[in-house]
């Protein structure tokens, strides 16, 4: 099929900073594109070639969108796979497949398909609710602290709490959930890799993140991660088998932990560009983006060796109440060799809400993990 300068439509689910991503690539290759997403201001909607406002839970209005595209995919998992699967059963091309996405959207699916497939994880245990938990706990085969996880629609660390003791417990919402095993983490890693329809694999380098203890969000992502040779080809190796174990076709991100006797644990994945991906943007030959439309649409896929290394800054808002936002400071970063910020275009910023990233790249990493640390005491995000 030609996508390029055609009638061909890439319909995507989502219009949030990684489909405005998405659509460079797009622009880049001429493709046209539809995207459908709730907030009739998303990053994406003065720039897919056609934008529709829509629930992306909902069954009919997936199902519509979807079969006005050629292919479809996603730039966010909570969308409703039903209609997904339906819109395979009509000989869409859907990627991720539905199957994928409904595995992802529940954690307590996803841990089970790893332990199924003997991917190493940590332990866990499927609970219901949370008396469940009550009764693992006075029947003593649960003792604290331990890590609950809500088995959907958790986001940014939202939908995640260590539990250190029963006060903490009553805290949780009731509802579907998985307790994990706390572990002890010395980094933690993500590896982005893909597959095409034809078989064909590739990974980006493993890269770290360091996260921010308050909000449980990405605070910065560091590229190449510093760890030694055998590490690095085991957490590849664990990544791609995740990925054929799933015959998944399209970006896969999976999030590692590294634990303290150098074992890699998975932790979760997502079945998109990630957040430990935007980097690739000026650090690799191919961005994550790019990869990602390479794979769903079974072209070659790209180089994704290092140009150079680099650092990704996460800017969230800063500002309590919402308001319109203001980048403070944004010239002067703007001034130092090698950064580039990346505006998500969302007009109104709030606590924690992701508003862009910055990234700086370095031939030296360690300049570059230097330089960091000055913009984040130089950039806000902050609202008029
Ligand atoms: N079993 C565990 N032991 C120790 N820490 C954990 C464990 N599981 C999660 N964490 C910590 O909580 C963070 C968020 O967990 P997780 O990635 O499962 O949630 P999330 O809500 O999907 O976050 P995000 O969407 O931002 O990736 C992890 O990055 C890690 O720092
Ligand atoms: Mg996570």
């Amino acid at each position: 099929m030609q996508y390029f300068s055609t009638n061909f439509k890439l319909g995507i689910l989502g219009g949030g900073q990684l489909g405005k991503m998405l659509l460079s690539e797009c622009a880049k290759f001429d493709i046209h594109t539809i995207v459908l997403d709730p907030n009739k201001e998303a990053s994406c909607s003065n720039l897919a070639s056609e934008f529709f406002v829509g629930d992306l839970m909902d069954y009919d209005t997936v199902l519509n969108f979807g079969k006005k595209a050629d292919v479809i995919t996603i730039e966010i998992e909570n969308v409703n796979a039903d209609a997904l699967e339906k819109l395979e059963s009509l000989g869409k091309k859907v990627y991720p497949s539905s199957k994928n996405i409904k595995t992802i959207q529940n954690k307590g699916l996803q841990k089970l398909f790893y332990k199924e497939n003997n991917l190493p994880t940590s332990k866990f245990k499927i609970h219901s609710n949370i008396k469940s938990i009550e009764q693992d706990i006075t029947s003593n085969s649960l003792t604290f602290p331990f890590v609950w996880k809500s088995a959907q629609f958790g986001y940014d660390g939202k939908g995640v709490k260590i539990v250190e003791n029963k006060d903490e417990l009553s805290e949780l919402p009731n509802v579907e959930c998985i307790v994990e095993e706390k572990i002890k983490i010395k980094k933690e890693l993500s590896v982005i890799v893909s597959r095409n329809e034809s078989n064909q694999e590739s990974s980006f380098p493993v890269v770290e993140m360091d996260f921010n203890p308050n909000s449980n969000l990405v605070e910065r992502v560091i590229c190449p991660a510093n760890i030694s040779m055998s590490i690095q080809e085991n957490a590849i190796h664990i990544a791609k088998n995740l990925s054929k174990s799933l015959n998944h076709i399209g970006l896969l991100a999976i999030e590692m932990f590294l634990t303290h006797d150098d074992k890699i644990l998975i932790n979760e994945i997502a079945p998109r560009p990630h957040n430990s991906g935007h980097h690739t943007i000026e650090c690799c030959f191919t961005s994550q983006f790019e990869q990602h439309l390479r794979s769903v649409l079974n072209l070659p896929l790209g180089d994704t060796s290092i140009k150079i290394p680099g650092i990704m800054l996460n800017l969230v808002g800063e500002n309590k109440n919402e308001g319109e936002v203001l980048y403070e400071n944004i010239d002067m970063i703007m001034k130092m060799p090698g950064v580039t910020p990346h505006i998500y275009g969302k007009k109104k910023s709030r606590l924690n809400r992701k508003m862009g990233h910055i990234t700086i790249v370095n031939k030296n990493i360690n300049d570059a993990i230097e330089m960091s640390k000055e913009i984040r005491k130089i950039i806000k995000v902050t609202s008029k």
